[in-house]
């Protein structure tokens, strides 16, 4: 159970900025929460996500609590797990095998233990048959589901995916995105704070937050978020095409009732 706060964070990358990077953001997300960071290139997602997973271990002002406890980087280590947006980065083992198990080295599984676990999280992001692979031999997209695996084989309660389907085809996105809806189904206390350009992927989460140079200008529900069509437009933001398709048959007089999802209305034009 992990209910984590963020209160008046603000950091900057070097004191010659005028503007911090990250500018006095205060937010707390409920355990079980699917959290979409969603904003233009440099607004400071990567960097938020970075402090809240101790990368950048002390932010310039304010205070992080994961259950009502101030956070310690110990706690941070243990119970967050993050994917960087730069799958290159996260690796440090010889093999995939050994790259994933490289966190259950340091939570001192015992290694009798380490390969079924390995198995496992490799088989469900599809990368079974490439444990004795070098990671570094591997394509980007695959680069992203080994570091996945090696972050969800850690179990941690938070899981922070920076843009962790970029590299990936249409099909893996969606096998990794319906992953991501089915471990949150086996362990509904899993938070997950996605960071993403996919307004698709960001519409089906419980929850989206818009950062814009460093501070939070929206925080609400997916539909009410891409409600704001021509705000997220000028901020260079996308909205899901349901809701343009919903927008623009509501602007030809096209009574589309209160229907939620791409089938319904697909149904409802075909009758
Ligand atoms: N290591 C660093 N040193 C100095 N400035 C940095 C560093 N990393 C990022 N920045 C700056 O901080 C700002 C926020 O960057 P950040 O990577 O957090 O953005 P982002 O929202 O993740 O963008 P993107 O969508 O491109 O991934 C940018 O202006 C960037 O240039
Ligand atoms: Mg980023």
């Amino acid at each position: 159970m992990s209910n984590l706060r963020l209160e008046h964070i603000t950091f900057y990358y070097d004191n010659e900025q005028d503007v911090p990077t990250i500018n006095d953001i205060s937010f707390s997300v409920e355990e079980g929460e699917y959290v979409s960071l969603i904003g233009k290139n440099g607004s400071g997602k990567s960097t938020l996500a970075k402090i809240i997973a101790g990368l950048i271990p002390e932010p310039d002002d304010g205070i992080i609590y994961l259950d009502d406890q101030e956070i310690t980087e110990s706690m941070k280590r243990e119970k967050i797990g993050i994917v960087f947006q730069n799958p290159d980065n996260q690796f440090i083992g010889a093999t995939v095998r050994d790259d994933i198990a490289f966190g259950l080295e340091n939570k001192q599984i015992p290694t009798s233990e380490m390969e079924p676990i390995v198995l496992k999280y490799a088989t469900l992001v599809g990368m079974n048959e490439f444990l004795d692979k070098e990671p570094s031999s591997l394509s980007g997209g695959q680069k992203q589901r080994v570091a996945l695996a090696g972050v969800l084989a850690m179990a941690p309660e938070i899981i922070i995916l920076d843009e962790s389907t970029a590299m990936l085809d249409p099909k893996g996105k969606r096998e990794i995105i319906s992953l991501i809806h089915r471990l949150r189904k086996e362990n509904p206390k899993l938070t997950i704070i996605s960071i993403t350009h996919d307004v698709e992927e960001a519409y089906l989460s419980s929850r989206v937050i818009v950062l814009n140079d460093g501070k939070i200008i929206m925080d609400d529900i997916p539909e009410k978020v891409f409600s704001n069509e021509k705000e997220l437009e000028n901020l260079g933001l996308d909205i899901p095409f349901f809701l343009k398709l919903k927008n623009e048959l509501i602007s030809l007089g096209i009574d589309v009732g209160n229907i939620s999802k791409l089938e319904d209305l697909e149904d409802y034009l075909c009758r």
